[in-house]
């Protein structure tokens, strides 16, 4: 079989773009109605996607003047859209630092059951104090502590998914036993973080565990990927970084002993697309023309950690800015946003327009075409496995997306045409089932 694209729809109520909302044709109140992800969830399926993905955090996100904010909850949300699809996975994601790991592998559990085994775990470890602020904490954890946090929160998961090994109901009538004690293993965990004793109260699901995520690209989100992420979502703006990150991730993935082959590196990118190269710049000006700068210098200002400084929106960045150490937030997302200030000499105004599209991933505007050929380079020069497609508009980008780009991914075979016999969504991404910790074999899909 030739390497072929793993493609995952990272959906956003209007649109990646932050003025989005603001076009004519789209709806303002989409982002709480279920029809709109439906509608959008078929859309992905059409374009034998691999997956959906929602992003997340528990807290009320940015500012709710710019754009429409507050969202329903990913896991409930997917669970109602495995319903109304067939094929496509379904990824969610949700904090290791604002929830505790029973509560969790059970809610990741369910909806893998409910859906065949297309569930898959955005892991995050969330920046940011607002989010403390609503856990009973002053200040955002420290972010190595974020991680050390992460790791246990992964391994006691991963126990508590392997309490039950796949053959623990027998239901056998006539002998009066429905379960295999001996195939029920408590995890009887005490951590630094954890203390867990018990199994788990939902069976093993169709892929053991979900698909495993991981989305962050600082040193220790790279350590933290290398030893637990199937696929890596990752802001990269030019080729030669996305090439860098790539060879780092799969070298250290091999560091750890796991086969390279089975982390997924998919960085984003913003389609931005016309008939003609003209066409696609004037649409992006378009969207461009319906940012509201102020909103953007007050972003700006946040995420680089300058209170009580004012950016001069026809100036450039301050050159005395922290090194991405002085950091605890979110490390690599700073630096891209510095580096490609710096790089390529932006006022703060021309930084605001590129990151309107995609907060820091790379917007491409370009023909069907030039958007294929992009992608094409990127997979095929060691940059990326797949992509995350963030429509700058939705559902109208999506679906110009499917029936422009993808079907010259599938004439060059880049992209495969139908879903076939892969049922899930581990299977999708060409990823083994993963061995119960508890057994030696693993049994079969099909005798699940
Ligand atoms: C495609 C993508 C999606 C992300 N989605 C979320 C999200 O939903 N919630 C969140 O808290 N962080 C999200 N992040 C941010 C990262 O998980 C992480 O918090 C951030 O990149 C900082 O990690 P780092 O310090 O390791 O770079 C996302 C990052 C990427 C690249």
């Amino acid at each position: 079989m030739p390497r072929q694209l793993h493609l995952n729809a990272f959906l956003m109520n209007t649109g990646h773009h932050e003025a989005s909302w603001r076009l004519p044709e789209s709806d303002p109140y989409a982002h709480v109605e279920l029809d709109h992800y439906i509608r959008l969830a078929r859309i992905a399926e059409r374009g034998t996607f691999d997956s959906l993905f929602l992003a997340d955090g528990p807290q009320l996100w940015g500012n709710i003047a710019q754009r429409p904010a507050g969202a329903l909850e990913p896991l409930t949300l997917l669970t109602a859209l495995a319903t109304a699809t067939q094929h496509i996975g379904l990824i969610a994601t949700a904090s290791t630092s604002y929830n505790s790991p029973y509560n969790l592998a059970r809610k990741f559990a369910s909806p893998d059951i409910i859906s065949g085994g297309r569930a898959g775990w955005n892991i995050v470890t969330t920046a940011g104090a607002e989010a403390a602020r609503n856990f009973g904490l002053d200040a955002e954890p420290a972010h190595a502590e974020r991680y050390a946090r992460a790791a246990e929160f992964l391994d006691v998961a991963l126990k508590l998914w392997d309490s039950w090994e796949d053959d623990a109901i027998v239901a056998d009538k006539a002998a009066g036993v429905w379960g295999d004690d001996s195939k029920i293993h408590p995890p009887r965990h005490k951590g630094t973080y954890f203390s867990v004793e018990g199994a788990l109260n939902v069976p093993r699901s169709p892929q053991g565990y979900p698909l495993l995520v991981q989305a962050g690209s600082s040193e220790d989100g790279k350590a933290f990927a290398a030893r637990y992420a199937e696929a890596v979502f990752t802001a990269q703006q030019t080729l030669a970084d996305a090439q860098a990150f790539y060879a780092d991730l799969k070298s250290r993935t091999k560091a750890t002993g796991r086969d390279p082959e089975h982390i997924k590196v998919l960085p984003g990118i913003v389609p931005v697309i016309g008939s003609t190269e003209a066409e696609a710049r004037a649409n992006e000006q378009v969207l461009e023309d319906h940012i509201v700068h102020r909103h953007g210098v007050a972003n700006l200002e946040r995420l680089l950690q300058l209170p009580g400084r004012t950016l001069e929106l026809d100036g450039q960045l301050p050159s005395d800015l922290p090194p991405e150490d002085a950091i605890e937030g979110a490390k690599s997302r700073y630096t891209l946003i510095v580096e490609l200030a710096r790089r390529e000499r932006l006022t703060v105004r021309q930084l605001i327009g590129r990151l309107g599209g995609g907060r820091g991933h790379l917007t491409f505007a370009g023909t069907p075409e030039q958007v294929a050929d992009a992608i094409e380079t990127w997979f095929t020069q060691g940059a990326a496995d797949g992509f995350n497609i963030m429509p700058a508009v939705l559902p109208s980008g999506l679906e110009t997306f499917v029936d422009q780009v993808v079907p010259i991914l599938r004439a060059r075979g880049l992209l495969r045409t139908e879903y076939g016999s892969r049922r899930t969504l581990r299977e999708r991404y060409g990823l083994p089932r993963p061995a119960n910790q508890h057994v030696t074999t693993t049994p079969a899909l099909a005798s699940v």
